[in-house]
């Protein structure tokens, strides 16, 4: 039996930078070896942007078209609605009775999310336990592997522990999931923030046109001890350099800034130029790829019906296999 992937995005905006190395260039790489579904997650989007239900289905497409233009094929991967699969809130309700309260309210990223979001005690419920229904995205498709960034790995843990007690209560039906993390396990925002993220505005979009990559490199955040171009400068934690090590291939110039760097003998204006261009190098095909299956929107909307259809035939099985498993199906055929 070929191995499962599973794993998604909310539909909250386009891609970015962060999304490639975290999760993107692993969905790229393996999907020849693995039975790959991706979930556009817009229902867990929506825990978040319920009073505004109409900004979603411009960001599915978007969302969509980056995917393609990354390079999952749309002959082998199934891209899956989430909203257009009922059956994951069916099973979402049958795990709420595997998790108490306790272990949600400990969940890191959601505790972060929260604070964000500046809800206060008015965490709506839907937000609160996104985790249980994304343990049912994950379990419903049987995944082995969830590639997914590193602030993704509660998610992953919790679903492991819902998926050991539904199977230990009703019997051996779901697949216990491993994450797997990008190489480069975080990227910096462009303003030297721990994360990419889209509400601080620190961003490189996969489709942003070459003056908006060039303003974002050039205003990067760099080392801030380093004031002169021969002040010796710090590589380590420079964003700069982390970006260079993500995205520039050639290392022998990315160890030679480096050295220099560290000597004093390299302003941030060169490594910011060169870092510029091999993240053009890097872009341009993506951008190109982006743009045609943008001309054909008709075209995107069948890649994801079809995916979705798909996809939803599997969660179809499974949910019967659940059911049956919770001696729910006394009415069934
Ligand atoms: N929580 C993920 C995000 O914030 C999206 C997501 C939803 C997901 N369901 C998933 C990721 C299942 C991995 C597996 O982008």
């Amino acid at each position: 039996m070929t191995k499962r992937i599973l794993t998604g995005d909310r539909p909250t905006g386009p891609l970015h930078l962060g999304h490639y190395v975290g999760s993107l260039r692993n969905r790229v790489r393996l999907q020849e070896e693995y039975d790959t579904h991706i979930l556009i997650a817009d229902l867990q989007a929506l825990t978040d942007n319920f009073e505004h239900p109409e900004k979603l289905s411009h960001n599915v497409h978007e969302v969509a078209l980056d995917y393609l233009a990354v390079g999952l094929s749309p002959e082998r991967v199934k891209i899956v609605v989430q909203s257009m699969v009922p059956e994951l809130a069916e099973l979402t309700v049958y795990f709420m009775n595997l998790v108490t309260v306790a272990t949600l309210e400990r969940n890191p990223t959601v505790k972060e999310e929260i604070k964000q979001r500046h809800f206060g005690k008015r965490v709506p419920v839907g937000f609160w336990a996104y985790p249980i229904s994304q343990a049912a995205d994950i379990a419903i498709f049987k995944a082995h592997l969830v590639p997914v960034g590193e602030d993704q790995l509660p998610m992953i843990e919790q679903t492991r522990e819902i998926v050991r007690r539904f199977n230990t209560l009703y019997g051996e039906v779901l697949v216990e999931p491993e994450a797997l993390i990008g190489e480069v396990a975080r990227l910096p925002g462009t303003d030297g923030s721990l994360k990419m993220s889209k509400s601080l505005g620190n961003c490189i979009y996969l489709g942003d046109p070459p003056e908006v990559l060039r303003k974002r490199v050039m205003s990067m955040f760099t080392d801030p001890t380093r004031i002169h171009a021969t002040d010796p400068g710090h590589v380590e934690g420079n964003p700069v350099f982390t970006y260079h090590d993500a995205f520039n291939p050639d290392t022998a110039e990315v160890d030679e800034l480096k050295q220099r760097y560290r000597e004093g003998r390299v302003g941030d204006v060169e490594v910011k130029q060169r870092l510029y261009e091999a993240l053009e190098r890097f872009l341009a095909p993506i951008r190109e790829t982006r743009a045609a299956y943008a001309a054909k929107p008709e075209q995107v909307r069948e890649i994801i019906m079809e995916g979705t259809r798909r996809g939803r035939e599997t969660a179809q099985a499974t949910m019967k296999e659940v059911r049956a498993a919770m001696k729910l199906d006394y009415l069934r055929a």
